[in-house]
């Protein structure tokens, strides 16, 4: 059996048909499908020893705790850091920036200061900073993208100075594709006494960035992109800043000693994990981190490389079609818009030929803007995705262009 055979018979999903035809799922970029080891890792959870975690003496809550505190080592390893203590958890990309920005914000930004963000951003990665520099009477500087796609690196490199305090920018744009060059903004940021966060959300899936060696300082992802989970998130964060900054949210397992004058609180990690996590997500995506290590990151690239540069080419025959964000280096996301016709009404008409993509503005509509357009039609892909998937949706796209015309 051919590796992509045996891939796609690893998730239960792409057996169903929609609307009486086979599934096409290109809308891995909102949310990977799960492979059935995941399902069963979950499932076995609960069937076979969940109890809290950190709070029970008895068999089953240390059993649920050391598996639970095992996947940070794995998260280690798939990011390069030596330290289980520089793992959050969180629910998603999301909160961990939201965590990032309220506790880093409050502990280094002042009046006159300025975050850099891009305007590539999704939403995630610009309200929560806008909301702290207006806590905190500080700016936000927000660097252009060209008309590829790509960064305008010229502008990051002039305005990235001393007065810009945090820098914080996707790995890969979920809108556009586009690959951020992580390591030469993180030397730029560092150079002026910066601290950088990087957005991971759809980079972690093609290629999780080594945060030692880049020497990033806040590297923070979803599950739930990377074939595991929804609701668990990961904040890696350098632990001497982690260590500095105030917790995020408090109450329960996130405190040393509580009084009614004054509280303590632990040390990391739990100063940052408040409350009771998603114990068997946490426990499953260590299966889902494996199962993609057992792919291979190199096949998933170069496998999704050949996707994406066989439905670019397929796309650009089609005089209707104009892609959104053609920068150099991208992966796994095509952005396109068709003449005539609603992005709304292509994803309508294509889930009708069992095609399922994402269209709208993606939570990222500074970006759509800046193209002139209020959304697009955006194919993503996965390890599980074929070329003839990409034939079923400009086959369908054919005709939908033919019945608007
Ligand atoms: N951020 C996810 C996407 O790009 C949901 O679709």
């Amino acid at each position: 059996m051919s590796k992509i055979d045996t891939i796609r018979q690893a998730f239960p999903i792409l057996n169903e048909t929609v609307h009486g035809k086979p599934l096409a799922f290109l809308d891995t970029g909102a949310s990977a499908q799960k492979p059935l080891c995941v399902i069963n890792a979950e499932k076995e959870v609960y069937e076979k020893y969940y109890a809290n975690i950190h709070r029970g003496v008895y068999f089953f809550s240390q059993e649920s705790t050391e598996r639970y505190e095992n996947v940070r080592k794995v998260v280690c390893e798939l990011i390069g850091s030596h330290d289980p203590r520089e793992i959050i958890f969180t629910k998603g990309t999301t909160e961990s920036i939201n965590l990032v920005a309220h506790s880093l914000g409050n502990l280094l930004l002042d009046r006159g200061d300025r975050v850099m963000i891009t305007e590539m951003e999704h939403h995630a990665n610009i309200v929560p900073w806008q909301m702290i520099c207006q806590a905190k009477g500080s700016q936000l500087i927000v660097v252009p993208v060209l008309d590829d796609g790509s960064l305008d690196m010229d502008f990051l490199h002039a305005n990235l100075d001393s007065t810009v305090k945090i820098v914080a920018v996707t790995q890969i744009s979920n809108a556009l594709g586009t690959v951020n060059d992580i390591a030469a903004i993180t030397q730029k940021a560092h150079e002026v006494g910066a601290k950088i966060l990087v957005d991971g959300a759809q980079g972690v899936v093609h290629e999780p960035l080594n945060v030692k060696d880049l020497d990033i300082d806040f590297y923070v992802f979803s599950a739930h992109k990377l074939y595991g989970p929804t609701g668990v998130g990961v904040l890696y964060g350098k632990k001497e800043l982690l260590n500095a900054m105030p917790p995020y949210q408090t109450g329960g397992d996130m405190i040393d000693e509580v009084t009614f004058d004054k509280t303590t609180f632990a040390p990391l990690p739990n100063k940052f994990e408040a409350g009771t996590p998603n114990i068997a997500g946490v426990i499953a995506f260590e299966t889902a981190i494996r199962f993609v290590q057992e792919v291979g990151f190199d096949y998933i690239v170069e496998h999704e490389k050949e996707l994406l540069d066989y439905a670019t080419a397929e796309l650009s025959k089609l005089p209707e079609v104009r892609l959104i964000g053609t920068a150099k280096n991208k992966v796994g996301v095509i952005s396109f818009v068709v003449k005539g016709v609603h992005p709304h009404d292509i994803g309508t008409m294509l889930d009708h030929f069992g095609v399922a993509i994402r269209v709208g503005h993606h939570c990222a509509q500074p970006i759509m803007k800046r193209f002139g357009v209020p959304a697009t039609a955006r194919v993503s892909f996965g390890m599980y995705n074929t070329k003839a998937e990409v034939d079923q949706l400009i086959d369908g796209l054919k005709k939908i262009i033919e019945m608007f015309s």
